[in-house]
């Protein structure tokens, strides 16, 4: 499998990372032996067809800020769609950051690699909350696969327990814990009685939370993950627009207390049933989904199998780039049954 990485950011390195240190087992357990035959960022790129040296990628990247430092296989300023179009491959990873006002550079970048016959993996939930219904038809119109399990979760399965693991059943609703920062914050306050601006300070002070903390305060990460489940696991053709949204920044240290006297706490919460929502809810202290500090937790609702909860952490770089992992697997075994057929 030949694959290009747009974006080599922190999933893109943890990706290299990984494949790195599994390089034996993905051989040896699943004859998988995958190379990056380039690697883009926003400096340019580095090309090889024969595939890219990880070890000097990553060490270039952290003294040279960019991989179009390469002598040998770097282009500077090249375009990551010119790099889609004239690189022969099989899969783009694509990992550039979130943008939920158009969905671009991700956006574009995918649906070339569509046009162009390439499978995508993506971690960016900026164009998939924007378009995941006309993305998903236009992966089948290309015959191509999109897959992008790190989007909702992080590293935790999420996206493949409902889909795999719960194959047959019929998931008729989801609520979940679907943003760390949030679910920190809210922690924080519950725990420590401090106000709402105090909890944010404590998250960016330890990274949790961004300098503009919109993304997540707001509601809109959990959001675009409702998108994507809605969309994945329960065949609904929603996009950002259709949830109703609202984040966490008016919940008070009062309405925290008063919870609590009933034995409950006001978690932020992401809900899919005839509708889908973000909303800050009470929830009880014993509720399998009520997680502290930066956990997520979702929990399924089906049909024949009841309620199961999933709890793990949202996000990480190598978490993640460990869910990138498991869709170039589940694309290769796609692969590899259809020629059997
Ligand atoms: N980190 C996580 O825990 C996590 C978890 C789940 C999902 N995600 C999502 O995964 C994506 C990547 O996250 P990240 O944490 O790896 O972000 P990041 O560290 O900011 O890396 C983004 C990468 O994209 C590159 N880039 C930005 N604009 C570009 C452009 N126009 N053309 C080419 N490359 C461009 C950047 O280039 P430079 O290196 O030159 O700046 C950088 O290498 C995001 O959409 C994020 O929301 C992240």
């Amino acid at each position: 499998m030949r694959i290009i990485l747009i974006g080599y950011g922190v999933v893109g390195q943890g990706l290299t990372n990984i494949l790195l240190r599994r390089r034996l087992e993905n051989l040896k357990d699943y004859g998988f032996n995958p190379k990056i035959v380039a690697i883009v960022d926003r400096g340019g790129a580095a090309i090889n067809p024969k595939g890219l040296n990880l070890e000097k990628m990553l060490t270039l990247k952290k003294h040279n800020g960019t991989v179009a430092a390469d002598r040998e296989f770097g282009h500077a300023q090249m375009s990551p769609l010119s790099v889609i179009e004239s690189t022969e491959a099989e899969v783009i990873v694509e990992a550039t950051p979130t943008n939920v006002k158009n969905g671009e550079p991700g956006l574009s970048h995918i649906k070339t690699a569509f046009k162009t016959g390439k499978h995508v993996v993506t971690t960016n939930k900026g164009p998939l909350a924007l378009a995941l219904p006309a993305l998903m038809e236009l992966a089948d119109y290309n015959k191509v696969y999109l897959r992008f399990s790190g989007t909702v979760g992080g590293g935790t399965p999420v996206l493949e327990l409902a889909k795999k693991c719960l194959a047959g059943d019929k998931i008729v609703a989801i609520r979940g814990i679907l943003n760390g920062t949030t679910n920190y914050i809210l922690t924080e306050m519950a725990e420590k009685r401090i106000t709402f601006q105090q909890a944010l300070d404590s998250a960016q002070k330890l990274g949790y939370a961004e300098t503009d903390p919109s993304m997540d305060v707001d509601g809109i990460d959990p959001a675009c993950k409702v998108v994507i489940m809605a969309n994945w696991i329960m065949n609904k053709k929603l996009t950002l627009k259709d949830v109703k949204v609202k984040g966490i920044r008016d919940v008070t240290l009062q309405a925290l207390e008063e919870a609590a006297k009933r034995g409950n706490t006001i978690k932020l919460i992401g809900s899919i049933d005839d509708s889908a929502e973000v909303a800050p809810t009470e929830i009880s202290k014993h509720d399998p989904l009520c997680v502290s500090g930066v956990l997520n937790a979702v929990t399924f609702v089906s049909e024949f199998a009841g309620e199961e909860t999933l709890i793990g952490r949202g996000a990480g770089g190598m978490e993640t780039a460990s869910a990138v992992l498991r869709d170039l697997l589940d694309i290769k075994y796609n692969l590899a049954s259809k020629m059997l057929t």
